[in-house]
Formats: structure tokens, sequence, C-alpha cells
């Protein structure tokens, strides 16, 4: 067959290579943390974290899958390769700042207690004694740890944020702590389950940061770049305003 025609406006298009399509990176994400990260009923990955990621990318040049990764094995997985980045509500921490690299941070957080209405819980203080439930290995779960103890069996921890809180439901604990929006998020739509928050001023404000693997300055740059980009043209601003209100 004879070959198409070359496009007049471009005489360097035969000798050039053809186009690299643009990068998929894998993006692994706990989708178990509305409204951050979670599944609707069609088992697509939405929420938050999701739009801010697609906007950056977009911005960035680079294209992204996002794929369900339990908390517990998520920053293995980044490790190992799996993913080239993770974007999970993660709270940046001097600690997880030896293991892996974070982006400027995207996003303002603090723990938040839930407990049912008529409990009389009214500090982080009044849980010394109680049954507390705290997804592994988040940053509740290290300050429900450092306030009860290491070898407190009264820390009860699970996989998900939403098990513990269905667990408080059931009455197997007396109280969760977890990131504030995503507790205020639950008891907004489970309204039967008949909770309350309690915040206390003790709790550190955190920050959720992008991780890419430690060394991996090259996708670091251009999140960061997307960031800025996407906070300084309004876009950020819209996502935050669908999610959370303006
Ligand atoms: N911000 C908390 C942390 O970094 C909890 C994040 C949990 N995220 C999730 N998708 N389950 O420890």
């Amino acid at each position: 067959p004879p070959a198409p025609a070359p496009v007049a406006s471009a005489p360097e298009a035969a000798s050039a290579p053809a186009p690299t399509p643009a990068k998929v990176y894998v993006v692994g994400t706990d989708a178990a943390y509305a409204p951050f990260e979670s599944q609707n009923d069609k088992a697509e990955i939405v929420g938050f974290t999701i739009d801010v990621v697609s906007a950056v990318a977009q911005k960035a040049g680079f294209e992204v899958k996002f794929v369900n990764t339990p908390w517990e094995g998520i920053f293995n997985s980044l490790q190992q390769g799996d993913r080239d980045l993770l974007s999970s509500s993660i709270t940046i921490t001097e600690e997880r700042k030896q293991t892996m690299d974070f982006s400027a941070p995207y996003f303002d957080a603090v723990q938040l207690i839930a407990v049912k209405a008529d409990s009389k819980v009214a500090r982080f203080d009044d849980l010394k004694k109680l049954k507390v439930g705290v997804q592994t290995g988040t940053t509740g779960d290290e300050v429900v740890t450092k306030l009860l103890g290491k070898t407190s069996s009264n820390v009860k921890r699970f996989e998900s944020t939403p098990l513990a809180l269905k667990e408080l439901e059931a009455g197997g604990v007396d109280a969760v702590v977890a990131d504030n929006g995503v507790v205020i998020h639950y008891v907004a739509n489970n309204p039967d389950a008949k909770f309350k928050t309690v915040s206390d001023s003790s709790f550190a404000p955190e920050q959720y940061g992008i991780a890419v693997k430690k060394g991996n300055t090259e996708l670091l740059d251009k999140i960061n770049k997307g960031l800025a980009d996407i906070k300084a043209d309004g876009t950020y601003d819209r996502i935050y305003a669908k999610y959370f209100g303006a």
C-alpha cells in the first residue's frame, strides 16, 4: 500500500523518533478512606485524593493508574517498586521521611476522637483506661499507643478505619481515634451509629503528602511542580470545595 503522505508542516517527521507515550505511574491508595480515597458502587476508586493527583498528573504531563492497596502493605509496595507513588492521606512524619520522599504538603489534618453520643469522654486523656480502636500503623495508632502504653491490650488495631468505626458501633471498643476528615465524613453519613466527635488540643497538626521511593527526584519534582500549578490556578481550590465546601 502507498505510504501515507508526509505531513507538510513537519518536514522533520520522517527522521524524528515516534513520540514516546506519556509514562503511566502506578499509584497505591488504600481506598477505604472516604472522602479522600474510596471505591464507589462500580468499584471505581474515587475521592479528593484521586482528583488532586489526577489534576497534578495532567499538569505535569504524566498518566496515573490508581491501584487499591491495603494500608498495611502500602509502604512496602513502594519499596518493592510495585507502586511508583503513594497517595493515601499519608501524614508526613520524620520517621517515614527516613524511608521515602514526600511531596509538599497538600492537606492539613488532625486526630479526632469518635465515641457514642452518650459517652462521657471529653478529652483524649479520658481514653487511658478504655478500649480504643485504631487503624494499624496510622498516626492514630501512634498517639493511642503512646497514651495507653505499648503493651496495652486496650489498643484494638483494625485493617481499615471503617472497620474500627463499625466496631465502635457494635460496642466492641469505647472510642476510635483517626484523622478528622474521615471521622467527620463517617459520622455524617452514618447517623444510625449515633456517634459524636471529641477534639483535643493536644493532638499535633498533621499534613498529608504524596510519597515516592527515596531518591526518585525525577517524579517528585514533577509532582511538586504539578501541585504548585494546581494551587496557583485555582484547580486545587475547586477540588477542595467539591469535597469540603468553600
Ligand atoms: N493520616 C494517617 C496516617 O498517615 C492515616 C492515613 C490512612 N489512610 C488510608 N487510606 N487508610 O497514618
